[in-house]
């Protein structure tokens, strides 16, 4: 298609995808957009725990090989998503039963995957998704094995051990729903701000905070709230990266032509309040092509239609979506 091949409006911008294993493998479209348009990509899968532990005592790295010679190939770097988080654990970590087998297991996960890919894996989301869906208490921390066996201390532990495992690396802790308007994300905000902080002043090695920004179409951004956020982890020197961009389109009305334009102008209502606060350092998108996304798993219209949450759409061509981007990190 024509449009396709017009300029990228994305290249050479702090801009990146997550990749997905099937179309890497077997759709030169895809591939061939990935490259064309990122400095940067991330596995949707290939790190996570269930994805390298299928048992306790084999490490599976073939999905993150590929994408780390699919970016060298091409010039991009790979993010590495993600060490510590309570979703993606193979069933055999449940039997964890004591604190020193959890930190065992931790410290050697983190030295064995971190450091396969030293000095290649420039920054890492060392914590995802720390939070509770609706914490009650500033200090509410997500359940998670490594919560039950070593408390709050597994995060400084998990951070400690990845700068001695790669000193070089940026070190990020990851999270979403923490930008909309409303009590619960106001609340998420804060259980942030306050772990982010507690790490801080204990001299925990941390670089980053990623927001993920899976945004909601339906769902008012919090400007203030969100530029207060990320003033105040600029204030404590951390680097702000948008990490999983999207825009969940299930609620939103009309024809796909309105629709995309509601979506870019959601992105950039969060956009331009996360740069209130702090310069972006780089925006990636979970996925390139609305042809794969993970959003219908959980938000399908019920319209029929196709979602189009992502930058460019299912035949890879621009959409305002990709603009916007591109506009926020041409003057970020
Ligand atoms: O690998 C199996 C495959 O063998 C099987 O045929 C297929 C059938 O369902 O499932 C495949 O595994 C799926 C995997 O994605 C690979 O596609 C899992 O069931 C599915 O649960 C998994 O979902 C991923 C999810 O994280 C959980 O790991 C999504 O693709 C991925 O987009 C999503 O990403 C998360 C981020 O890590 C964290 N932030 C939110 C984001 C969206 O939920």
């Amino acid at each position: 298609p024509a449009a396709a091949d017009e300029a990228s409006p994305l290249a050479g911008l702090r801009y990146g995808a997550a990749v997905r294993d099937v179309p890497l493998a077997v759709e030169p479209e895809f591939r061939a957009a990935i490259a064309r348009h990122c400095r940067q990509i991330v596995g949707e899968g290939g790190l996570k725990w269930y994805d390298i532990r299928p048992t306790r005592e084999q490490f599976v790295f073939d999905a993150p090989d590929k994408h780390m010679a699919f970016a060298t190939a091409n010039g991009m770097t790979l993010r590495g998503h993600t060490l510590v988080w309570y979703g993606a654990m193979p069933d055999w970590t449940k039997a964890i039963a004591s604190a020193s087998d959890a930190e065992r297991l931790l410290v050697g996960h983190i030295e064995t995957v971190m450091g396969r890919y030293r000095g290649r894996i420039k920054s890492w989301d060392v914590i995802n998704e720390a939070i509770p869906d609706d914490p009650t208490s500033r200090s509410d921390i997500r359940p998670s094995i490594w919560q039950q066996r070593l408390g709050e201390a597994h995060f400084a532990l998990a951070l400690r051990t990845a700068a001695r495992v790669d000193p070089e690396a940026q070190l990020v802790i990851n999270e979403y729903d923490i930008e909309f308007v409303g009590d619960r994300y106001r609340r998420r905000r804060e259980a942030l701000l306050r772990l982010i902080r507690d790490l801080k002043l204990r001299n925990v090695p941390l670089h980053g905070v990623g927001l993920q920004g899976h945004l909601r179409g339906d769902l008012a951004i919090d400007r203030e709230g969100v530029a207060a956020f990320t003033a105040e982890c600029r204030a404590m020197g951390l680097a702000v990266l948008v990490t999983e961009l999207d825009v969940i389109d299930d609620k939103l009305p009309g024809p796909p032509e309105v629709r995309d334009i509601l979506v870019a102008a959601k992105a950039y209502e969060f956009l331009d309040a996360v740069r209130a606060g702090s310069p972006i350092d780089s925006i990636l998108t979970w996925g390139i092509t609305d042809r794969h996304t993970w959003v219908p798993t959980y938000f399908k219209r019920t319209d029929g239609l196709p979602n189009r949450p992502l930058p460019f759409d299912a035949a890879y061509r621009v959409k305002p979506l990709a603009r916007v981007i591109a506009h926020v990190l041409r003057d970020r």
